[in-house]
């Protein structure tokens, strides 16, 4: 089965990227040169995904508006021969179909996701929360798009290993191998288990590959931790009617939702561009002579 449609919702408030994020979106907030949600977005169409359907919340029009096309700039960027800035911008344009829906109250991730219950009508689709980066050569959604097609087309959650003391930051995974140390038929995933009662390390950042049976639980699950509705909550009933499988995804995984996850992202994206991993590398050295480190 094709997976033509993905989720991005981006309507959180970004508290801990105040005061920036009074006034921009946090996903308009820049690693490098491109926007954080440029990243995400580019990660969906490389995995062959058609149309994307942002979730949104008020202030935050500049994020379509990234993603359309902007003849007045184009045009000033032809009249003055910066051709490669105007094919830039164009192609930005032109990447993908948007869509966007309001949320209207932030009342958590589940909510987010039943928000754009119509526009997914009955396919499966995917979910990409674009403060989670990962990088590798293989788009990490294309990776659980094609473990769905390996296995009954199922919904599938991208897992990452994490060390047996960080359990109680993620949620976990419990299940039994399909795939030997790549995919589980999930049992249940429990919300930030201490070390000691994790069942397995196995932590879920935001990728996800969902049947559209997940929209009627999330209309009518209780709200969860928080006083928010929980798509973990939705997903741990899904599991039990349904087939749901965790992959563990090849690539490196940023938490660029966190100051420490987004400065982390900036070195690494520049020490992998080429144009910019001497000047990255020159810093890094002088900076560490600098502070003594
Ligand atoms: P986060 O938990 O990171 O929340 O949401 P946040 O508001 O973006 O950031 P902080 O914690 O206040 O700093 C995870 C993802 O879910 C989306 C967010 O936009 C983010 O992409 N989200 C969360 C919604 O779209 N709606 C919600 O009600 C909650």
């Amino acid at each position: 089965m094709k997976i033509k449609k993905a989720v991005i919702p981006v309507a959180g408030k970004g508290t801990r990227f105040l005061p920036a994020t009074k006034q921009i979106p946090k996903e308009m907030i820049p690693i490098i040169d491109k926007p954080m949600i440029h990243y995400a977005v580019q990660e969906a169409v490389d995995s062959g995904i058609e149309q994307i359907i942002f979730v949104t919340s008020s202030g935050k029009t500049s994020i379509e508006d990234y993603f359309d096309r902007n003849m007045e700039l184009e045009g000033f960027l032809e009249k003055n021969g910066k051709e490669n800035y105007r094919s830039l911008i164009e192609n930005i344009g032109k990447m993908t179909e948007v869509l966007t829906v309001r949320q209207k109250e932030q009342l958590g991730l589940g909510h987010a996701i039943l928000c754009a219950k119509e526009l997914i009508g009955d396919e499966t689709f995917a979910v990409i929360l674009g403060d989670d980066l990962v990088i590798d050569s293989n788009p990490v959604t294309k990776q659980l798009i094609e473990c769905s097609q390996r296995n009954d087309n199922g919904s599938v959650i991208g897992v990452m290993e994490v060390p047996p003391s960080d359990t109680n930051k993620y949620g976990i995974v419990d299940g039994q191998y399909v795939e030997e140390n790549k995919t589980l038929k999930m049992d249940r995933m429990v919300e930030k288990p201490e070390p000691k009662d994790a069942p397995t390390n196995l932590a879920t950042p935001g990728r996800y590959i969902l049947s559209p049976k997940i929209f009627k639980i999330l209309e009518e699950i209780p709200k969860g931790v928080g006083g928010e509705y929980q798509l973990t909550d939705a997903i741990n009933i899904l599991a039990k009617e349904d087939k749901v499988f965790a992959h563990i995804f090849e690539g490196d995984r940023f938490d660029t939702g966190s100051i420490k996850g987004y400065l982390e992202a900036t070195v690494e994206f520049a020490l992998r561009r080429e144009e910019y991993s001497d000047v990255m590398k020159d810093i890094l050295k002088r900076k560490v002579k600098e502070h003594g480190l």
